[in-house]
C-alpha cells in the first residue's frame, strides 16, 4: 500500500530552522504549512508575544493533539494537500494524537537541532518582535520548550544541522519522506534519425500533451514545424515543438545555445509565461560576432551560420577571467526565466513525465556523420541527455524519427547515399512537383534541399547509436499520394505497408509512428506502450 498524504511534524528547539525546513517544503514540494503558532494566535487576543502564545500553548486544548488533527484534515480535505508540514509539534500527546488520529497519512516526524551556542547566536541576530528582551536560554525556559528535547527520542528522524545549509536539510528531509522511486524511469526521447528536417516537430506536437515537462537544448538552427492549435504553421527555432500543444512545463536545459532574439520572439509568439519556461542559467548565449565568424561555413559545407558552433568554440577556448562567454544569467531580457534545470528535476514528482526533443539528425553528428559535413555537436541521444542532466537510465523510450526519402540542406552539405531528384519523388508518389519544390526549402536556410533513397544501413546505426525503441516514420505520403487520406494503419497503401515491415525487420524494433502529412491530425499512432 502506499500513502497519498504525508505529513510531516517538525520538532527541535527555538532557532533550530524548523520554519526555513517548512518554506523551502512549501515552494519547492508543493507542502501545506501548517504553522502552530498562528493557530493559537488566532485563538488568542492580538498582539500577544512569544511569551503569552507559549501561555496559551500550553493551556489544555492545545497540549493534547485533536486541535493538529483537525487542522491537518481541513488541509487534505478541504485545499487538497498532499504534503502538510506541522511547525511545529511540542509534546509527545500531539504526536501520538496525530499519529493515531491521521491513519491514512503517512506520518513523519523529524526532530531538528543543533549546537547550543549557534541556536543562541542565531537567536540574537534574528531581529524577532516581541523577542527583545530574551536570550535564546531564557527563552528555551519556557514550559512550552520544556517537551522539545524528549521528542528527540520518537522522532523517526533526527538531524544534526550544525554542519548543514539550508537546502541540505531540505534535502535530506525530502530523501526520507521520498525513499522510493524518485529516480524510476519518466523520460521519453524523440531522436532524428537521418541529417535532420525528419519532421520532427509535428510527431513532437502530437505526443506533447501526455507530458509534464517539454525539454529542447541544442542550437536555433534547427528548425521543427508545426500546425498549431489555429492550425497555422509555426517554425519553432529555440522552444520545444509541443509548446503550443499543451500548458505543460517547459525547460530548456544548460547545454541549449540561444539567440536572444530569436527566443524573446518565440516566447512572445507563444505566450509563455515565466511560471512555464525555465531556462537555464547556464545555456549558452550566440553574440553577433559568433554568427559573422560562421559565414564562410555557409558555402563550404551548407551550414545554416546561426552562430552555435562558434558560439560553443567560445565557451571552450575563453575559459579566462577576460571571457567574452555570456550565459542565459547574464541577460537581463531574460531575468524572469532564469532557473536551474537540477532543481526542476528534484522537485518532479514521482509520476510526472517527461519529454525530450532532440534537434538535427544522427547523421548531422560532429562524432559520427561525415566530417566536415556536420553540425557542432553530437546529436545522439546520450549526448543530448548529458546536454539536459538526464541519466541514461531515466529514459524510457526512444523515439528514432526516419523519412521516407531522407534530405540533407541545399548546397555542399556532404555524403547522402543514392542521391535522387525531387522530379522521381515526384513521379513515384503522384505529388505535385511544384509542390515538393515549395514546401522542401530549409526551415532555417530556405534553401532547396537534397534528398536521396532511404538509407536501410543509416537506419540500423542510427537505431543502434541512439538505442531506438520505437520509429517514427514521417513523410509516408511521398510513397503514395493517397496515404495521405490514411487515418488508420489498414488504410496505407499495401507498398506503403510493405515498407513498414521491412523497416521493423531490419531495425528489429517498431514503427510506432507513421506520419502523413502536415494537416494537423498528427501520425497514425501504432504504438504498444
Ligand atoms: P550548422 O550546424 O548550421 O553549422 O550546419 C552544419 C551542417 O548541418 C549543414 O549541412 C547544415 O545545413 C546542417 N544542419 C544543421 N542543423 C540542421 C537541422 O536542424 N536540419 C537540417 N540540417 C541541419
Ligand atoms: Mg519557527
Amino acid at each position: 500500500m502506499s500513502y497519498s498524504v504525508t505529513v510531516i511534524l517538525l520538532s527541535g528547539p527555538i532557532s533550530v530552522g524548523k520554519t526555513l525546513l517548512a518554506e523551502n517544503l512549501m515552494t519547492g514540494y508543493r507542502a501545506d504549512h501548517l504553522r502552530t503558532s498562528a493557530l493559537i494566535a488566532a485563538s488568542t487576543r492580538h498582539n500577544a508575544d512569544r511569551t503569552d502564545l507559549q501561555d496559551v500553548g500550553m493551556s489544555p486544548p492545545f497540549r493534547g493533539g485533536d486541535w493538529l488533527v483537525q487542522a491537518v484534515r481541513e488541509r487534505v480535505e478541504k485545499r487538497g494537500a498532499s504534503l502538510v508540514v506541522v511547525d511545529a509539534v511540542r509534546t509527545r500527546e500531539q504526536v501520538q494524537a496525530l499519529r493515531q488520529g491521521l491513519p491514512a497519512c503517512r506520518i513523519a516526524h523529524i526532530h531538528l537541532l543543533a549546537k547550543a551556542v549557534l541556536l543562541a547566536e542565531r537567536f540574537t541576530s534574528r531581529e524577532r518582535a516581541g523577542d527583545a528582551e530574551l536570550s535564546w536560554h531564557q527563552a528555551m525556559e519556557a514550559p512550552a520548550e520544556a517537551g522539545t528535547e524528549s521528542l528527540k527520542s520518537e522522532a523517526d528522524l533526527v538531524l544534526d544541522t550544525t554542519l548543514l545549509t539550508p537546502e541540505d536539510v531540505t534535502v535530506r528531509v525530502v530523501s526520507y519522506i521520498r525513499p522510493h522511486g524518485r529516480h524510476k524511469p519518466n523520460v521519453d526521447v524523440l531522436v532524428g534519425g537521418q541529417w535532420g528536417s525528419e519532421g520532427k516537430g509535428n510527431v513532437a506536437f502530437y505526443l506533447a500533451p501526455e507530458y509534464d515537462l517539454l525539454v529542447r537544448v541544442g542550437a536555433p538552427n534547427a528548425g521543427h514545424k508545426v500546425r498549431n492549435r489555429k492550425g497555422e504553421v509555426y517554425t519553432h527555432r529555440q522552444l520545444p515543438s509541443g509548446t503550443q500543444a499543451t500548458t505543460s512545463l517547459v525547460l530548456l536545459g544548460p547545454g541549449a545555445v540561444i539567440d536572444v532574439n530569436i527566443l524573446l520572439r518565440e516566447i512572445k509568439d507563444c505566450g509563455l509565461s515565466p511560471e512555464r519556461l525555465t531556462i537555464d542559467r547556464r545555456a549558452l548565449i550566440i553574440e553577433t560576432e559568433d554568427v559573422k565568424r560562421e559565414v564562410d561555413l555557409k558555402k563550404a559545407i551548407g551550414s545554416t551560420g546561426t552562430g552555435g558552433g562558434a558560439a560553443v568554440a567560445r565557451r571552450i577556448m575563453e575559459r579566462t577571467q577576460a571571457t567574452t562567454v555570456r550565459m542565459a544569467q547574464d541577460i537581463p531580457e531574460l531575468a524572469s526565466y532564469i532557473g536551474d534545470s537540477a532543481e526542476l528535476f528534484d522537485r518532479l514528482q514521482e509520476n510526472e513525465s517527461v519529454f525530450v526533443e532532440g534537434t538535427q539528425g544522427t547523421g548531422l553528428s560532429v562524432l559520427h556523420g561525415s566530417f566536415p559535413h556536420v553540425t557542432s555537436r553530437d546529436t545522439t541521444v546520450g549526448t543530448l541527455l548529458g546536454e539536459i542532466g538526464i541519466a541514461p537510465q531515466l529514459v524510457r523510450h526512444v523515439i528514432s524519427v526516419f523519412r521516407t526519402y531522407p534530405i540533407r540542406v541545399g548546397g555542399q552539405s556532404g555524403p547522402m547515399g543514392r542521391e535522387i531528384t525531387w522530379e522521381t519523388v515526384a513521379e513515384r508518389s503522384g505529388i505535385q512537383l511544384e509542390d515538393l519544390l515549395r514546401s522542401e526549402r530549409g526551415s532555417v536556410s530556405h534553401n532547396q534541399r537534397r534528398v536521396a533513397e532511404f538509407s536501410w544501413s543509416q537506419l540500423v546505426t542510427s537505431t543502434r547509436l541512439n538505442g531506438a525503441t520505437d520509429i517514427a516514420l514521417t513523410f509516408a505520403d511521398y510513397l503514395d499520394v493517397r496515404n495521405r487520406r490514411a487515418c488508420r494503419f489498414d488504410q496505407l497503401a499495401e507498398e506503403t505497408a510493405r515498407f513498414v515491415d521491412d523497416i521493423e525487420m531490419v531495425a528489429r524494433v517498431p514503427v510506432s509512428f507513421v506520419s502523413v502529412g502536415f494537416d494537423g491530425r498528427g501520425p497514425i499512432d501504432r504504438r504498444q506502450w
